[in-house]
């Protein structure tokens, strides 16, 4: 049933409108259970969401609303392999990549095809991976891609840093801006680069341009071993084959783009922290789906979260998230999940095609603490707008600098607590309201295996929400309009032909001729 049709969304919208006095340090006063009630541990991951505009009745009637759309049977088709991205009629199965091998009571008989599948073309990949660790005339290796081919291995080989080999350097180039492409260009040897052309369907424009600059500049180094300096990662094997590229890992079509971190799209994470670094993520995200797939849904981490955004979203009228990583590793997180969020999410029809009168996507945004708490934390303490804040920290440090780590942690749950209990002044401009909600994720440490687990939990809340919208998340058909406007203008560019052009568009066109 369409969950504003449900008697869970009526009970929601009445709780709602009572819920409008609801003030956390009231809260807190009057629940001594509070923190315990609303904390999570899943693997890797603890969840804080205690500070949220939330309590045990909501989440109840929220798990009714879940109950009543189905989210369970949905959850359970997408983990039986059934083709619920319909509008493109695939699979969703981004989970199998991180399935160990082997006979598993968990996928049914008809995946074990795929999932051999799945591990051979692995197993390749970090053979591959691991002959370019070993490989010291290749010092530099650059990605090309843009969307779920960029965001998810940058974001990754950021985060592991650490763990990144000695004597080799990763850039990502993913704008068709060429200044980005040159600016690399610039700092690389013919002989000392491996270019890893990733796109699923070989056909972006983003990404083939520059993928053509990039073997242009090679061949006009000197370079003549193509094969040996240029890899795809794809879905379209015969594209890749046309272009030239002999050296390619595939995947498939149930894999998403802005959920293939963990397929081919993953070799330069692989190169950069190993083998056995990149088998720790799939193993961490696997425990993830588990926890997903088998945990009852009031303890259910992917889906407590899921529901809390449909309560903000929907019935609290809350219309963004802000994203605070603090770990300097995480900078790239907030944009990685920007993409999961809101491409996933940003529909306005249901999986039928029926415009849903309900909010959906909410705006995902953020930048790492402490920055953002010297620029715009301002609006998130006094601004007129509440804005839930997700903060994710790491306990333990990875370099030795005394003090900063202590002081990063306490910055971030200071800022929590200034959130939530605000300050007093009659006076004005030092009134800060308090009562602005914020979830605080912890991971123990920052290792490939916590990554895993925090990315998959991310991608797992998102199916939550877009389940109980009755939204398929898992298309993105809104980027197309843009795709092919670009291809005409680009024309026009050259051409200079405005003919039949709206006059905004026809005068900006000529003043960039
Ligand atoms: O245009 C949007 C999009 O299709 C994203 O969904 C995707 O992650 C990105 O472009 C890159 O696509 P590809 O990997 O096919 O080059």
């Amino acid at each position: 049933m369409r969950c504003d049709h449900t008697p869970a969304w009526q009970a929601l919208q009445s709780h709602a409108a009572a819920f409008r006095s609801f003030d956390l340090r009231d809260a807190f006063a009057s629940d001594a259970h509070r923190v315990s009630a609303l904390s999570q541990s899943a693997p890797h991951v603890f969840a804080d969401l205690s500070k949220n505009h939330t309590d045990t009745a909501t989440e109840a009637l929220l798990l009714a609303l879940a109950e009543q759309t189905g989210l369970a049977a949905h959850r359970n088709a997408m983990f039986r392999g059934e083709p619920i991205n319909n509008t493109e009629g695939r699979a969703v199965m981004h989970w199998l990549l991180r399935q160990p091998p082997g006979p598993a009571p968990t996928v049914r008989a008809e995946l074990a095809e795929a999932l051999a599948h799945v591990h051979t073309t692995l197993d390749a990949m970090l053979a591959y991976a691991e002959q370019i660790r070993a490989d010291a005339r290749i010092t530099d290796v650059v990605n090309i891609g843009i969307g779920g081919s960029d965001l998810g291995p940058q974001m990754a080989v950021l985060a592991l840093q650490d763990l990144v080999i000695l004597g080799k350097r990763f850039h990502f180039v993913s704008n068709v801006d060429g200044h980005e492409l040159a600016a690399v260009l610039n700092t690389l040897r013919a002989e000392n680069t491996l270019f890893l052309i990733a796109s699923k369907t070989f056909t972006t424009l983003d990404t083939m341009t520059n993928a053509r600059s990039a073997l242009a500049w090679y061949r006009a180094q000197g370079g003549r071993d193509v094969a040996g300096h240029f890899a795809a990662l794809t879905t379209n094997v015969e594209a890749a084959a046309e272009f030239g590229i002999r050296t390619t890992f595939g995947f498939w079509d149930w894999v998403g783009g802005r959920y293939s971190l963990w397929s081919a799209i993953g070799l330069p994470l692989a190169i950069a922290i190993g083998a056995s670094g990149f088998r720790d993520l799939l193993a961490g995200a696997h425990a993830m789906d588990q926890h997903f797939q088998t945990a009852p849904l009031e303890i259910n981490l992917p889906v407590r979260l899921g529901l809390l955004d449909i309560w903000y979203r929907n019935f609290l009228g809350y219309t963004s998230r802000s994203i605070a990583p603090y770990h300097s590793g995480l900078r790239r997180v907030p944009a990685y999940l920007q993409q999961l969020e809101m491409e996933s999410n940003g529909k306005r029809v249901d999986r039928n095609g029926q415009a849903v009168p309900y909010g959906t996507s909410p705006v995902l945004w953020g930048e790492p603490g402490t920055n953002g708490q010297h620029a715009y934390f301002q609006m998130l303490h006094q601004g007129t707008d509440v804005v839930p804040l997700e903060f994710i920290a790491v306990k333990k440090p990875t370099h030795g600098l005394k003090d900063h780590h202590e002081l990063l942690l306490a910055n971030a749950i200071a800022q929590a607590q200034a959130l939530m209990l605000g300050q007093q002044d009659p006076g004005g401009h030092r009134h800060f309201t308090g009562n602005r909600p914020s979830t605080f994720l912890l991971l123990d440490e920052l290792t490939p295996a916590s990554l895993g687990a925090l990315i998959a939990l991310q991608e797992h809340r998102v199916f939550v929400s877009g389940a109980v919208w009755g939204i398929n998340s898992f298309d993105q058909w809104g980027v197309e309009l843009g795709k092919v406007l670009a291809k005409d203008i680009h024309a026009r560019i050259l051409s200079g032909n405005a003919d039949g052009l709206d006059a905004s568009t026809a005068s900006l066109l000529q003043r960039v001729r």
